[in-house]
């Protein structure tokens, strides 16, 4: 596994926006995993700028979100579909039709899910993937547990996500208790997988994935099977592990 380590969340962004855009360059009609969260932030914002400057291309590209909360309307301004629309959708030229993401309000959560990994195969599979990581080494919202699931699945938030989420709603109690996410088997079969690790906060789960040990404990770790996954990192998060 590769590590990158920037001096600085900028630099991250930097470093991981050119990526993308160097696949997109290779490859138009590539097929991104997306995430949400505020460490890609400063990677969508550096997207954004790199089109209006004409170096980078979505037009022939397709995405798939990694998780949407559950139930959430996606006009809700704490749903990832506001948030991606905000900072990456209504930004560059991806076409609406070759944007995905599960549907939060979808009244039978079973075939939603079943749905999106049939959309995922059909598109041939995800060539991309962007993820995070929780401080307790979620991915997605593939949460620490004894097992874990390989497909798109209806899970539960643990307690430590919902604290950590309530920073984005008025309080602890509007985060949603359940989130649609896609699974584990889905992650480790995209053709190359950047993970994006910024902050102190995030020291110990990537000192846990970078042990090479693998643990449902930490689903990080999960990453160790992964034959191309680049992780960028900070000076913050890289120098605390
Ligand atoms: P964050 O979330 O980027 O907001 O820290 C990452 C995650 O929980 O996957």
């Amino acid at each position: 596994m590769r590590v990158i380590v920037c001096e600085t969340y900028e630099e991250l962004s930097v470093t991981a926006a050119k990526m993308v855009a160097s696949q997109l360059l290779l490859k138009p009609d590539s097929v991104l995993g997306l995430a949400t969260g505020s460490t890609p932030e400063g990677m969508y914002a550096e997207l954004a700028r790199m089109y209006e400057r004409g170096e980078v291309d979505f037009s022939e590209a397709t995405t798939f979100n990694l998780d949407e909360y559950y139930p959430i309307s996606p006009d809700n301004d704490q749903s990832y579909h506001y948030f991606m629309q905000k900072h990456l959708f209504e930004r560059v030229n991806l076409r609406p039709g070759h944007i995905h993401l599960p549907n939060g309000a979808a009244a039978d959560v079973k075939a939603e899910c079943a749905h999106y990994d049939q959309m995922i195969e059909d598109a041939g599979g995800i060539d991309l993937q962007i993820l995070g990581i929780g401080h307790n080494g979620h991915i997605g919202f593939n949460e620490p547990a004894g097992e874990l699931n390989d497909c798109t699945h209806l899970t539960s938030l643990t307690e430590d996500t919902i604290q950590s989420n309530a920073r984005f709603f008025a309080n602890e109690e509007e985060v949603p208790r359940q989130a649609i996410t896609v699974g584990m088997a889905t992650i480790l079969t995209a053709r190359k997988i950047i993970l994006l690790v910024s902050g102190r906060n995030k020291s110990e789960p990537l000192r846990r994935l970078l042990t090479g040990k693998i643990s449902t404990a930490v689903p990080a770790t999960m990453l160790n099977l992964h034959r191309d996954t680049v992780i960028i990192t900070d000076r913050a998060a890289n120098d605390g592990r």
